[in-house]
């Protein structure tokens, strides 16, 4: 490998159910790259440092703009964007090369593609949507102030990347395979029942604290809460922090923590006095 080179080991997996391996590619060096480029030049050349040309390595992308969280994956270690992981500082932090990981917290799909469907689950049982009637014009709706539109900004910027589940240790893989005998629907639903028991996260708990606060979306604000301590839900957090530490939107989730224990504290006081 020449000094305008560099090494890029990725951990690889043909499927699902298959063991994962390593393999490692070089390439020449270019000022300004990013991982997705990388990944790119990899697929148009997909030859090993051993010389076997291999299947390109898949991946996902999206925006490219830090914006869509399809490319989360871990890269040196930390879980970040591959679109804005850039190359030169990488190589500045660790001049052997780059190593590329699939996130450890979803099912891998194929080499660095994950099935973030459970973080979409929990958006799912928190009920994390402003509730509208139909397409109809209903007017601009109620006001937020600008204090509400100041504390609640930083928490729309959430694009389910997952950085925040994969840093938290309360929060573990959870494979859940179709049985032979068993139909999609039939699959779907054990899914999802099965998932609902498990840690809701903090992507999740963060929007649903978005959306209670919203004016319009608070009408649902009672089931959300429901749903939030329900099984999985917010009592599993150990409030370590890890979550916020990883944030690439630094959205501040230990502080949505507290709102959210807050008003569950709210509605339990509120529901034995109402009996
Ligand atoms: S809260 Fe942050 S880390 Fe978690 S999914 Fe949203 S953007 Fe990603
Ligand atoms: S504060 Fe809660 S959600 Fe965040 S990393 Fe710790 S246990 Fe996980
Ligand atoms: S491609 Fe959308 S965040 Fe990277």
């Amino acid at each position: 490998m020449s000094q305008k080179q560099f090494a890029v080991r990725i951990e690889r997996q043909d499927q699902p159910s298959r063991p994962p391996y390593w393999q490692t590619f070089v390439l020449d060096y270019e000022p300004g790259l990013n991982v997705t480029s990388v990944l790119q030049r990899i697929a148009a050349n997909p030859t090993t440092t051993d010389g076997v040309k291999v299947p390109p390595v898949a991946y996902e992308s999206g925006c490219l703009e830090e914006v869509c969280g399809s490319c989360t994956m871990r890269i040196n270690g930390r879980v970040r964007q591959a679109c804005s992981a850039l190359v030169d500082r990488l190589l500045q932090d660790d001049p052997t090369g780059i190593e590329l990981r699939p996130m450890s917290k979803f099912p891998v799909v194929r080499d660095l593609c994950v099935d973030r469907y459970r973080l979409f689950r929990a958006l799912e049982k928190l009920q994390c949507w402003v509730p509208v009637d139909g397409y109809a014009d209903m007017g601009s709706g109620p006001k937020q102030s600008p204090d509400q539109q100041e504390q609640n900004y930083p928490l729309s910027q959430c694009m389910s990347c997952g950085c925040c589940l994969e840093a938290c240790p309360q929060y573990q893989e959870v494979a859940i395979q179709r049985r032979k005998d068993e139909s999609e629907k039939d699959f779907e639903q054990r899914r999802d029942e099965e998932l609902d028991r498990h840690f809701i996260g903090a992507a999740a708990m963060s929007q649903a604290v978005l959306m209670n606060s919203n004016p319009t979306g608070k009408a649902l604000a009672t089931s959300r809460i429901e749903a939030m301590i329900a099984p999985g839900g917010i009592q599993n957090c150990g409030k370590a922090g890890n979550c916020q530490a990883v944030c690439p939107k630094e959205i501040p989730l230990m502080h949505s923590w507290g709102r959210a224990n807050r008003a569950a504290t709210i509605h339990v006081v509120k529901k034995f006095f109402d009996g």
